[in-house]
C-alpha cells in the first residue's frame, strides 16, 4: 500500500526545498513525513538525500562533517558516499576484513525541476524500489528559476492544508482585501474540469473579472491551474507570450506540522521590479489561508465529523478519491476518478 499509517502518501515525489537553499558543499537536515533526511550537494552540485541516521550506533549524520563528497558521523568517523554506500570505518586495522560496502544508509531519490528539490518517498523501507513515474512536469517558464519563493508552515495534517489551499468558496471570506475580492463581489462561477496527471485540472479559461491582480497583465489571460497529488498545485497564466507560473506545494513535515512553498515564475522583464510588493502581497495571502487552518485546529481537536457539500467542496472530495485510488494502486496504469465536468458555486 502506498499510503502509510500517518495517511501519508508514499510512493510518491514531494517538494523538499528551493534548489537555493542547498549550495555546493552543503548539508541540512530535514524531517519529511516524520522521518529524518539529510540532503547535501556535492562539490560538483549535484544534490542527494539519505535517512540522517548513522547505521553504526544511530547518531544523525548531519551532526557530522561534509566534505562536498562524503558525509562523515561525527562519532566514530564513518563514511558514506552519496549513494548511501559506506566507504570507510576508520577503526579498522589492515588486516580485519570487512566488507565495509555493504553497509548501506536508505538512499532518496532526488530530482531537480523549476528550482526546487524534489525527493521520492518510497513506502519500501529500504528505499530499494525504483520510482514508479518522474517529478511533475512543470511549465516550460519555470527553466528559468523562480521569481519569488514564500515558505510558510501550516499547524495542521496535508491534508487540511492541501483543501484548504484548493478551496473555492473561502477567497471572498478569507481573503478580503481591496486588492483581491470583497463579499460583495461574490458571484456565480462555472469551470471546467477534467482529469490530469495523478489529479484533476481547472481547464483553461480567462480568469474571472473580479481579480484585479490579473489585471497588471494587460490583454486578456488565460489560465489553467492543475493539481497534482500528493499536494501540488500549478497555475500556468499566458498573456500573448508572457507566461506566469504560480506554484504551490504543500509536503507534510509531521502529523500535525505540514510546509507550503509558494513560488512564482515569470517571463515578464518588469515583474521583477514588483518584487517587493509581490512578497508582501503572497505573504499575506498565505498568512490568510494559515490563520484560519489555526483557527480550524481548535475546532478538529474534538475530532467532529466534518462535510463536503457540492460543487464548492467537490475538489476536496477529487482530492480524498485521489489519494484512496493512489494508495491502492498496485499496477498497471493508475485509474484516475476523475471524470470530466463543469462545477458551478458561488465565491
Ligand atoms: S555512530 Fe556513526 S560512526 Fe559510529
Ligand atoms: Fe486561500
Amino acid at each position: 500500500m502506498a499510503i502509510d499509517g500517518n495517511d501519508f502518501l508514499r510512493d510518491i515525489w514531494y517538494f523538499a526545498m528551493p534548489s537555493a537553499a542547498l549550495k555546493p558543499g552543503e548539508m541540512r537536515d530535514k524531517t519529511l513525513l516524520e522521518e529524518p533526511l539529510v540532503f547535501a550537494r556535492t562539490s560538483e552540485g549535484k544534490a542527494f538525500a539519505l535517512r540522517d541516521i548513522c547505521p553504526h550506533r544511530g547518531i544523525p549524520l548531519s551532526d557530522g562533517w561534509f566534505d562536498g563528497k562524503e558525509l562523515e558521523c561525527c562519532y566514530h568517523g564513518w563514511r558514506f558516499a552519496p549513494t548511501g554506500h559506506c566507504t570507510c570505518i576508520p577503526s579498522l586495522t589492515e588486516d580485519q576484513e570487512m566488507d565495509v560496502d555493504a553497509i548501506r544508509v536508505r538512499p532518496y531519490p532526488v530530482e531537480e525541476r523549476g528550482g526546487g528539490i524534489w525527493v521520492y518517498m518510497s513506502a519500501d523501507p529500504r528505499g530499494r524500489a525504483e520510482p514508479k513515474m518522474a517529478p511533475p512536469d512543470l511549465p516550460e517558464v519555470t527553466t528559468l528559476g523562480p521569481g519569488l519563493t514564500e515558505r510558510m508552515i501550516f499547524p495542521s495534517h496535508i491534508d487540511h492544508a492541501v483543501i484548504g489551499l484548493m478551496d473555492p468558496a473561502h477567497g471572498p471570506f478569507v481573503h478580503q482585501s481591496w486588492w483581491w475580492r470583497s463579499k460583495r463581489s461574490i458571484h456565480e462561477k462555472a469551470k471546467r474540469f477534467g482529469p490530469a496527471e495523478y489529479g484533476f485540472a481547472m481547464l483553461r479559461h480567462q480568469p474571472s473579472s473580479n481579480s484585479a491582480a490579473y489585471k497588471l497583465l494587460g490583454g486578456t489571460p488565460t489560465t489553467e491551474i492543475r493539481f497534482r497529488l500528493p499536494g501540488i498545485r500549478i497555475e500556468d497564466i499566458e498573456v500573448g507570450d508572457k507566461r506566469v507560473c504560480n506554484l504551490t506545494t504543500v509536503t507534510p513535515i509531521d502529523r500535525q506540522t505540514t510546509e507550503i512553498h509558494h513560488m512564482m515564475y515569470w517571463n515578464v522583464g518588469w515583474a521583477g521590479a514588483l518584487k517587493p510588493i509581490l512578497r508582501v502581497f503572497a505573504r499575506k495571502f498565505l498568512g490568510q489561508d494559515r490563520d484560519v487552518v489555526v483557527k480550524q485546529q481548535r475546532g478538529l481537536k474534538y475530532d467532529p465529523n466534518l462535510m463536503l457539500i457540492n460543487d464548492a467542496d467537490m475538489q476536496a472530495k477529487w482530492y480524498y478519491r485521489l489519494k484512496k485510488a493512489y494508495g491502492g494502486w498496485t499496477e498497471g496504469a493508475f485509474e484516475n476518478p476523475v471524470r470530466e465536468t463543469t462545477l458551478r458555486w458561488r465565491s
